[in-house]
């Protein structure tokens, strides 16, 4: 007997592009399951759905598949970036992230990830513009930052007070009307600098430096944090360009733990201010963007370049934490973002002076790329392992890393969000379970008293 497991889908004929052929045991029943057309680099799906005909009896819910932490399940189809994991290759609308990351500005590609194309002269000349006088924040969001110890977590003061801005611009939850969309995506990534350098400034108990029209994004956003008693703060050049660099390398990186969560909120149709809370909620974890902070705090803990063979073993022996900055989900070559902030690395040392941790990084490094255990697993240096000493010798605070990090993937988790929105095919999320709990049993009370209304229990 043969059933066809076809769900109704516009996607062409299964023998267009092939199909799997199913043997259900149980039954002996037989089903064909279309693979759907392949993406422009040949990624091949199958619709989980159309496993749902695949059943022992009529009443019976179907066959789902089961992939804890999403595995091997594609959740969207998406135009915006593009990653060989195995090949170590990034690209952001098929630019290749080196050529981007040498050329590029961050402005250009955090409109570029939106648009899906480089802008033209106007059209970039009018979205600097736009981005730059929306930079202000209402003037409440001071006493809102106000109400934080002096010791608070940038990132949870930054999840708060982009979640806060939603109350601000409550027309932004119109977000099927392109025209708030626009706005409140050029008001996200005009202000989150200014929160960020808010936040950075309340840590240190100085007072905030209002935007400064006149500078680009980044200066601008390095005056906010660092400018004191001078009329106009100029930038070095160096921390300038990378500054730049990195928020380009951050920009944007497909479907991760940050960016599902931005298009999971996303998707109930809440506003774009607390789908990016969420999104940096996420971030903020440190087996996501939290890590580039416990690298730091990893080379702190090992204190000499001596001390790194014990630490590696203990990190191997499952004594001490994993070796943070190493390893990633996708990446199993390379990490192509580490190679460029490697090299960014060597020329802002080569202004500011050596980093004396970054000799235990090396080392680390040195150490972990020739360790079997390190090797087998395919565990390379990912873009955080260097980002952290880049801060940090430009003066920012361990814990503000993954702020600068979440000022940088705003731009990737708009574009993302927005994409979400005008595919046809998204709905509100919602994954299914397995349960294992018990199955139905009669109540039957093991307390004393009797259940009175209105009574505490
Ligand atoms: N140090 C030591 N062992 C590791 C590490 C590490 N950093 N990463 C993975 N492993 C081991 C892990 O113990 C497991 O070994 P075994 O097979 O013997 O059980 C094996 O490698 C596979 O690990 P996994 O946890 O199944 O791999 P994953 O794909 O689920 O995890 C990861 C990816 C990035 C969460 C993980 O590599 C990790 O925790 N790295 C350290 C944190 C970090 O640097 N995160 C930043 C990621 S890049 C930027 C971003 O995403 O924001």
């Amino acid at each position: 007997m043969s059933n066809t497991a076809t769900s109704a889908t516009k996607s062409g004929a299964p023998s267009d592009t092939g199909a799997l052929s199913i043997q259900d045991s149980r039954t002996g029943k037989e089903y064909t399951v279309p693979i759907l057309p392949p993406g422009t680099e040949g990624d091949t799906t199958v619709r989980a759905l159309d496993l749902r005909a695949i059943k022992q009896s009529d009443d019976e819910f179907g066959l789902m598949t089961y992939d804890p932490a999403f595995m091997n399940t594609a959740s969207c189809k998406s135009a915006i970036t593009y990653i060989d994991g195995d090949k170590g290759i990034l690209r952001y609308r098929g630019y290749p992230i080196e050529q981007l990351a040498e050329k590029a500005s961050f402005l250009e590609v955090a409109w570029l990830l939106r648009h899906g194309e480089l802008p033209s002269q106007t059209e970039y000349d009018k979205w600097v513009h736009d981005i730059t006088y929306h930079t202000y924040v209402h003037e409440n969001i001071k006493t809102f930052l106000g109400g934080f110890r002096y010791d608070a977590h940038p990132m949870s003061m930054l999840c708060s007070t982009v979640a806060a801005l939603s109350s601000f611009y409550p027309s932004a939850k119109n977000i099927m009307d392109p025209a708030e969309r626009e706005l409140a995506i050029v008001r996200l990534i005009a202000k989150l600098p200014t929160l960020a350098a808010f936040i950075y400034r309340h840590g240190k108990g100085l007072p905030f430096i209002y935007p400064d029209n006149d500078l680009s994004y980044i200066e601008n956003f390095l005056s906010m944090v660092a400018r004191m008693t001078e009329a106009k703060y100029e930038a070095s050049p160096v921390f300038t360009k990378a500054l730049e660099v990195l928020f380009i390398l951050h920009a944007d990186h497909e479907q991760n733990c940050s960016t599902s969560a931005v298009r999971a909120v996303g998707s109930s149709q809440v506003d774009p201010f607390s789908a990016i809370a969420a999104g940096i909620a996420a971030l903020y974890g440190p087996l996501h963007g939290g890590a580039n902070e416990q690298v730091l705090r990893m080379i702190e803990h090992i204190g000499h370049p001596k001390n790194v063979p014990a630490f590696i073993e203990e990190v191997k022996g499952g004594k001490s934490q994993r070796l943070m900055g190493f390893g990633h989900r996708v990446y199993k070559s390379y990490d192509p973002r580490a190679r460029i902030v490697k090299q960014l690395a060597d020329d802002v040392f080569k202004q500011v002076g050596m980093d004396k941790d970054l000799e235990i990084a090396l080392e680390l490094e040195r150490i972990a790329l020739s360790d079997d255990y390190f090797v087998s697993r395919k565990l390379y240096p990912n873009v955080d392992f260097y980002t952290g000493l880049i801060y940090r010798s430009m003066a920012f605070p361990t814990e503000f890393f993954t702020v600068l990090f979440a000022v940088a993937r705003t731009a990737g988790w708009l574009a993302q969000w927005e994409e979400m929105l005008l595919d046809k095919e998204q709905k509100i999320a919602r994954p299914r379970q397995i349960y294992t709990g018990p199955a139905e049993r009669k109540y039957t009370s093991t307390l004393s008293h009797e259940k009175k209304a209105g009574s505490r229990r």
